[in-house]
């Protein structure tokens, strides 16, 4: 597991990256492209501070990690941003622990998973997701932070 950020209750927003995502930049880099996901991460604090957020970073390739990060997220996060990789096709535990964290939620993709294999168009995340942002790369974890940040502002 990879844990970036620091938790401040109440400003605080929550970035989880599923199987797979560490190796983004090196992994099938014509569908996911060049740019590391420890790039993406630098990339979304700085933009995060700059909203008046902190924003925690975690990846994982294993589930039960994941969904114990949502459920601590539940009490110190105002807002989640997940790219749940190919547990987004398969997971009703995943599913279940997003039902139950009550801020929004943005699910992100890197590639358009409606222009590849029908097994990616069900998604199990997208019906507990303000939104869904899909096919934009990199690009799509920046759209997704300031979504989110307009959003929750929005709520205030
Ligand atoms: C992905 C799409 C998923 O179908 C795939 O399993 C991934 C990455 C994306 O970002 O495009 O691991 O979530």
């Amino acid at each position: 597991m990879n844990i970036k950020g620091t938790q401040q209750p109440m400003n605080q927003l929550i970035l989880l990256n599923g199987p797979n995502l560490n190796l983004l930049g090196d992994r099938e880099p014509h569908l996911y492209g060049s740019v590391t996901l420890q790039e993406i991460e630098t990339r979304l604090q700085h933009q995060a501070g700059q909203a008046g957020f902190g924003l925690q970073c975690i990846q994982s390739n294993h589930e039960g990690v994941l969904i114990d990060a949502i459920h601590a997220a539940r009490k110190t996060t105002r807002g989640l941003i997940i790219n749940p990789g190919g547990l987004t096709h398969t997971s009703v535990s995943l599913r279940d622990a997003l039902a139950a964290y009550d801020a929004p939620i943005i699910e992100l993709h890197l590639s358009n998973v409606y222009q590849r294999e029908s097994f990616r168009h069900t998604s199990y995340v997208s019906p507990l997701a303000k939104g869904i942002i899909a096919g934009f790369g990199p690009l799509g974890y920046e759209l997704a932070l300031s979504a989110l940040v307009s959003v929750i502002s929005a709520e205030c």
